[in-house]
C-alpha cells in the first residue's frame, strides 16, 4: 500500500526550498585541508553554489597548517570535486575564483592577525557582510582556536556586520569539560553567534519527525503511555571507525553517537509540542526531554547498558578487521563501538514505556531508523480462532538510507479461513521522485549562513545530555567495574544478549 498525495504539492522551486537572498559573506574554514573539509564542507559549499544557493558574493579561505599556494590549494579542490559527479566545468572555474588559502600556525597568533588584514582588504571590495569561521579541527584545538580567532581582530565587531562561529560534536569530552570549552567560546562569542552542530538534524527524514508528528492529529492522542509499548532508537553502521582511531580511542560509541545524535532523536520524538515553531521554543522543548531522562542505576548498569566492540568479520562480502587490528588502536583496548541502552522519561507522557537507543559500528548494514512499537488490543475476541496474540501496530521512522515512513497493522488474509497478515503502508521520499534536496552539511552551512540556530545545540542541551552520560561513561571507565564488554563478528547484528556473552 502506498500513501497517495494529494493534488496540492507545493512545486519544486517554490518557498518550500530557500527563503530569501543570504548575506554576503566570507566563509573561513579552519582545518581546510582535513578530511572533514575535503569529504564534506567543500563538496557542500560547491553543490550549493552549482544549485546557486549561496549568497551571490562570497569567498571561502581554507585555512590550515600546511603550507600550500593558493594555486595548490585551487588544483586539491578541482580534483575532489572534479571526480565523479561533481564534475561542472564552469561553474568549477567561478567557485574556485572564490576560494582563497592561508596557512595559519596555532602556536603562532600573528599568523591570525595576518588574516584579518588580508580579510579586512578584501570583504569592503567585495561588499561581505557576515564571517563564518568554521571549526573543522580535532577537538582538542577547539578551545586554543577560539582564542586565537577571538583575541584577534578576526572577531572585531562592527556596525552591519556579523559574526559566527560553528562547532563540530563532540562538544567536551564529559560534563566539566563541555563547561570549560563553553566557558571559553563565551569570553569571545556570544551564543548566539555559536552555532553547535549536529548534522543528524540536519537530515530531511529528522527534520520531518516534527512535521509528522505536529502536522496530524491522528498519532498525537496515541504518542503516550497509555499506547505506546516501547520505542526503539536505532542507529547501525556498517563502517568501522576507518582512519579516526586517535579520535574514536578517547570517544567511543556512547561519545560518538549517543551523546549528541541519540539524544537528539530521543527529544524529537519524546518532545511535548512546541508553542510555536521558533528557534527557542523548540530547543525549550527538547532541553525538558533531556531533564526528566530518569538517571541510570550505576550499581545495576547492566540490566540497562550492553556494550559491544567489533571483531573481524566480514562486511559486504570482504574481510574486514576487528576493532582492535585497526591502524591506530590500541590491541587490549575497552572502547566500545556498540551501545544498547535502555532510558526512561520521568513524565506524565512517557512513565514507564522503555526507550532503548542502540547504535553500533561494523554491523549488518546502514540502517537508522525509530520504531514506535504499540500496545497490543486489550481484549481479542478473535481468540478462539486465532489465538490469543495479535500482533501490535508498529511505526517505523525511517532515517537513512531508507528514507520512509511505514505502518503495520493487521488485515484478514484473502481465503476462507480467518488467518491474519501483517502489512504495511508506506510513505517513501524516494518513490515519491523526492530524494531529499539538501543533504544535511548543505542544509547546515545555509543555516548558519541565515543565522538560523533551530538545528543546533542549545549549550543548555549539551550539558543535560553530558550530564545524563558522564556518570554512566565514569562508571564504565573505572578498571573496577564489572560492566562485560561482548565481542561481535563485523558483519553480524551485533552481540546477541545475553544467551551468547562473552564478557571481557
Ligand atoms: C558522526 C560520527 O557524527 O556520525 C561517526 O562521528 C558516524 O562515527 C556518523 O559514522 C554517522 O552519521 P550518518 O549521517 O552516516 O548516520
Amino acid at each position: 500500500m502506498m500513501a497517495q498525495e494529494k493534488e496540492t504539492k507545493l512545486p519544486v522551486g517554490s518557498s518550500c526550498i530557500l527563503e530569501g537572498p543570504l548575506d554576503p559573506c566570507s566563509i573561513i574554514i579552519l582545518g581546510a585541508t582535513g578530511d572533514l573539509a575535503s569529504k564534506k564542507l567543500i563538496p557542500a559549499l560547491f553543490k550549493l553554489y552549482s544549485n546557486g544557493a549561496l549568497p551571490e558574493h562570497f569567498l571561502i579561505c581554507g585555512c590550515g597548517r600546511t603550507p600550500l599556494s593558493q594555486g595548490a590549494f585551487r588544483k586539491r579542490l578541482e580534483a575532489l570535486l572534479g571526480e565523479g559527479k561533481m564534475g561542472q566545468v564552469e561553474k568549477l572555474t567561478s567557485f574556485l575564483s572564490a576560494v582563497y588559502y592561508h596557512r595559519v600556525d596555532f602556536d603562532d597568533p600573528s599568523s591570525f592577525d595576518a588574516l584579518a588584514s588580508w580579510l579586512h582588504e578584501k570583504e569592503p571590495e567585495m561588499g561581505l557582510k557576515g564571517r563564518l569561521f568554521y571549526f573543522a579541527l580535532p577537538p582538542s584545538l577547539y578551545a586554543k582556536s577560539a582564542r586565537l580567532v577571538g583575541s584577534s581582530t578576526l572577531s572585531a565587531r562592527k556596525e552591519g556586520r556579523w559574526l559566527r562561529l560553528v562547532v563540530e560534536k563532540p562538544f567536551g569530552h564529559d560534563l566539566y569539560s563541555a563547561r570549560e570549552l563553553d566557558k571559553i567560546l563565551h569570553s569571545y562569542f556570544n551564543e548566539d553567534e555559536i552555532f553547535r552542530i549536529d548534522h543528524y538534524l540536519a537530515k530531511e527524514t529528522v527534520q520531518n519527525i516534527l512535521i509528522f508528528r505536529f502536522t496530524n492529529s491522528l498519532f498525537e492522542p496515541l504518542w503516550n503511555r497509555r499506547y505506546v509499548d516501547y520505542v526503539e532508537i536505532t542507529a547501525a553502521e556498517s563502517i568501522g571507525i576507518g582512519n579516526r582511531a586517535a579520535y574514536y580511542e578517547r570517544a567511543g560509541v556512547l561519545r560518538d553517537m549517543f551523546q549528541n545524535h541519540m539524544m537528539q532523536l530521543l527529544a524529537l520524538i519524546a518532545m511535548e509540542p512546541p508553542a510555536s515553531f521558533e528557534t527557542s521554543t523548540v530547543r525549550s522543548e527538547k532541553i525538558k526531554v533531556f531533564q526528566v531522562l530518569r538517571p541510570i542505576p550505576l550499581d545495576r548498569i547492566n540490566d540497562f547498558l550492553k556494550l559491544g566492540q567489533y571483531g573481524p568479520g566480514r562486511v559486504g562480502g570482504r574481510p574486514v578487521p576487528g576493532y582492535r587490528q585497526e591502524p591506530g588502536v590500541d590491541p587490549g583496548s575497552i572502547v566500545p563501538t556498540y551501545a544498547s541502552m535502555k532510558v526512561f522519561l520521568d513524565n506524565w507522557r512517557w512513565q514507564g514505556v522503555p526507550f532503548y537507543l542502540t547504535s553500533g559500528k561494523r554491523l549488518a548494514e546502514k540502517n537508522t531508523h525509530i520504531a514506535i512499537q504499540f500496545k497490543e488490543v486489550p481484549h481479542s475476541m478473535f481468540r478462539n480462532v486465532l489465538g490469543e496474540h495479535i500482533m501490535a501496530n508498529r511505526l517505523v521512522i525511517g532515517i537513512a538510507p531508507e528514507e520512509r515512513i511505514s505502518l503495520t497493522f493487521q488485515t484478514k488474509a484473502p481465503g476462507p479461513k480467518i488467518c491474519l497478515r501483517s502489512v504495511t503502508m508506506d510513505f517513501s521520499y524516494k518513490e515519491m521522485g523526492e530524494a531529499p534536496l539538501l543533504d544535511a552539511y548543505e542544509k547546515v552551512l545555509i543555516d548558519c549562513i541565515q543565522g538560523d540556530q533551530m538545528l543546533f545545540w542549545h549549550q543548555e542541551g549539551v550539558e543535560r545530555s553530558w550530564a545524563f552520560l558522564t556518570p554512566i561513561l565514569e562508571r564504565i571507565e573505572d578498571p573496577s567495574c564489572p560492566c562485560g564488554l561482548t565481542i561481535y563478528e563485523a558483519g553480524t547484528w551485533g552481540p546477541r544478549f545475553p544467551e551468547n556473552e562473552e564478557a571481557q
